[in-house]
């Protein structure tokens, strides 16, 4: 029988979420949906460090407004195990905009707009690369169970 690979990607539980006291139904949610937390820590980013991880969109009119929501508060990096991670966790939690998102999807049940979204997950498997070393070092990420 062959063995599945199991790929990682980041997820972030972004300020709403922390403030409404939403994380433990969120981490329910993906672990409901079978991922594994291999990483997790509690933090604030600074302007300078939100504004980093989100520097593809730099050019777009939400970024100022974008920075000041993940810097208004502490959020949670998670780094998330499964099969196919990357578009698996895409789909658990729904499209950016909740309005649009499938039901059962975590921004569906939890997202207040298309800003304050509740979650955030890597878009391809080089860019959870990167956003995983952004937030955890190799000591840090769990390499299996
Ligand atoms: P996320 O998946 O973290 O990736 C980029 C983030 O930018 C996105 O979730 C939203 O929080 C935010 N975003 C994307 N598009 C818009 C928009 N049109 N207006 C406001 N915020 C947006």
């Amino acid at each position: 029988m062959s063995k599945t690979t199991q790929t990682i990607t980041l997820a972030i539980l972004k300020p709403d979420t922390m403030k409404s006291g939403n994380a433990g139904s969120v981490i329910n949610m993906l672990e409901d949906a079978g991922f594994k937390i291999r990483a997790s820590k509690v933090l604030k980013l600074r302007q300078g460090e939100a504004g980093a991880f989100y520097s593809v969109h730099r050019e777009r009119p939400f970024f100022e407004s974008l920075v000041q929501f993940m810097t208004s508060g502490p959020c949670m990096p998670l780094a998330l195990e499964h099969e196919r991670a990357v578009p698996y966790l895409r789909e658990v939690i729904g499209a950016t905009d909740p309005s649009e998102a499938a039901e059962g999807t975590i921004r569906a049940l939890y997202a207040e707009s298309k800003e304050r979204n509740a979650i955030h997950a890597s878009d391809s498997d080089v860019n959870a690369q990167l956003e995983l070393g952004f937030f955890f070092n190799r000591l840090e990420l769990v390499a299996e169970a």
